[in-house]
């Protein structure tokens, strides 16, 4: 029913495109969802993966699976697997799941353990300096893939929208109105990711980007720089809705 009332939102609001950032399901129901979300609103879908859509699967088996299935599913985008897409003469679509790197804040001291150390395979069992090694390689892993993509879009394009599921600065990490904490913080930001954002975005004044997040249920936008803003949604368990509904130029 819940399902039913977001899918009205969509027809309401009729979108050319839809953008989703993560954390859709989860991993034994992740495919299903996302068709049923896709024939529903009947317009392009592009979307990245949250941590949630890992659990009770393996990270690397999970982006391979849905990268594959999306090829047999034209309406169905993952961007973390995707190199740039057109949306206008002047804007163009980037993005990746990006992680949580146990960078900014203070991991050692926390004692906060997502469920993801309990749910995602590639964190069980492991002790507290493998998460945190695991963490950074995620990171760096979104980076990488970010620096192609962002690289490639500013020299041809003067608007990029990001969809990246965690958000990549301190001061996006939104909770109740307020920045994360340093407890927290470990797995709400993607440090690595940031600092592409800021190091490509330094050299190009001359163009945009805007960054979608998801990830800390709370809503909050900031600029990092007169041309890299970054906006992250709300959220609430079992309830989704659409955080924004945008023009792109
Ligand atoms: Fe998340």
């Amino acid at each position: 029913m819940r399902e039913q009332s977001f899918f009205r939102q969509f027809m309401i609001a009729s979108p050319d495109v839809v953008f989703v950032t993560g954390d859709i399901a989860e991993t034994p129901c992740l495919q299903e969802l996302l068709h049923d979300m896709q024939h529903a609103i009947e317009v392009p879908l592009y979307f990245v993966l949250g941590n949630h859509d890992f659990y009770h699967g393996s990270i690397e088996t999970v982006r391979r699976v849905v990268q594959e299935w999306c090829v047999a599913q034209p309406g169905l985008h993952y961007l973390s697997a995707s190199g740039l897409t057109e949306l206008t003469p002047t804007t163009v679509l980037i993005g990746h799941d990006g992680w949580g790197d146990g960078r900014y804040g203070d991991y050692w001291a926390s004692p906060v353990r997502l469920s993801d150390q309990e749910l995602i395979r590639d964190f069980q069992g492991l002790d507290r300096e493998a998460v945190l090694s695991k963490l950074r390689a995620l990171g760096d892993e979104s980076a990488l893939h970010l620096r192609e993509v962002l690289t490639k879009a500013v020299d041809s394009y003067q608007q990029v929208m990001c969809l990246i599921h965690v958000p990549p600065f301190k001061e996006a990490c939104w909770y109740e109105g307020e920045m994360g904490n340093d407890d927290w913080l470990p797995y709400f930001t993607c440090q690595a990711a940031g600092e592409v954002l800021l190091d490509v975005m330094q050299t190009r004044p001359d163009c945009h980007v805007t960054v979608l997040c998801g990830h800390t249920h709370h809503a909050g936008a900031v600029q990092m720089l007169p041309n890299l803003r970054v906006v992250t949604g709300p959220a609430d368990y079992g309830m989704p809705c659409i955080s924004d509904v945008l023009e792109i130029p």
